[in-house]
């Protein structure tokens, strides 16, 4: 069963068509990635499923329900939580503390706290889970969003961006999450310009180009494509 689908999406900022008439179809149990230059309309996608922003046309549903008009707030009580590709971790709050206000919004409310020191030991963040999420090198602080987005308990997660400024080693160990999460039954969406990461965890691929999606498959399909490779060389 599809947990997210959005489908005819247009967005236009003036003149400029970000998106398209955009469909997309991400699977409980499934990594879907979305790829494409920068500008194809990626973040303003995850901006429309969110509810952050209002398409021209189109519409969302989660698990078969129409969100197209619910603010981000219903969204993620239908089970729907995003990181954002400018981290935007709150500053004065722990890693702790910035995991523990998700987890009190989200369905494990009553265990919150046990549920944090998992996630934080899951990901690897327990010692430094006292510090502020601003003295972290970046690549941490993208897995401090990661925790938090995870602590709401979410069926679709949307990821944008999550492994840029992780080392080689730090992206493995995040791919093996990635695909732990899916087993776990979460429809994940990466956004992620990591080529590696995308073809090792994805099932499916979507390629968006300014504003349409311009192929559609497993990734081994996708990427000897020969109008996504003219997309991304057209981008050098
Ligand atoms: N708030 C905005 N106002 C005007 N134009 C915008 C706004 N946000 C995005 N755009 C434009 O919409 C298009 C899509 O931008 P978007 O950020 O969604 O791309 P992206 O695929 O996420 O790119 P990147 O890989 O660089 O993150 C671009 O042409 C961008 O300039
Ligand atoms: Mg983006």
């Amino acid at each position: 069963m599809a947990s997210l689908q959005v489908s005819g999406v247009t967005v236009a900022f003036g003149g400029n068509r970000a998106l398209d008439g955009v469909g997309l179809t991400a699977e409980s149990g499934h990594v879907t990635g979305l790829i494409g230059p920068n500008g194809a309309g990626k973040s303003t996608l995850f901006d429309v499923v969110s509810g952050l922003r209002r398409p021209s046309s189109g519409r969302v549903f989660l698990d078969g329900r129409d969100v197209t008009r619910s603010r981000p707030a219903g969204r993620s009580r239908h089970g729907l939580a995003r990181t954002f590709q400018r981290l935007e971790l709150f500053g004065r709050l722990s890693v702790r503390d910035n995991l523990l206000v998700a987890a009190e919004l989200g369905p494990d409310r009553r265990r919150a706290a046990a549920l944090v020191d998992a996630l934080l030991t899951r990901l690897g963040l327990t010692a430094i889970a006292d510090s502020s999420p601003d003295s972290l090198p970046t690549g941490v602080g993208r897995l401090v969003e990661v925790g938090r987005a995870l602590a709401m308990r979410p069926k679709v997660l949307l990821l944008d961006e999550p492994a840029a400024g992780q080392d080689g080693e730090e992206t493995e160990r995040f791919a093996a999450l990635l695909r732990a999460l899916a087993d776990e039954g979460t429809a994940v969406v990466l956004v992620e310009h990591d080529m590696g990461l995308v073809m090792s965890v994805c099932d499916q691929v979507y390629v968006l180009d300014l504003g349409k999606v311009i192929a559609v498959g497993p990734p081994d399909l996708v990427r000897h494509d020969e109008t996504v490779l003219a997309a991304y060389l057209g981008d050098a």
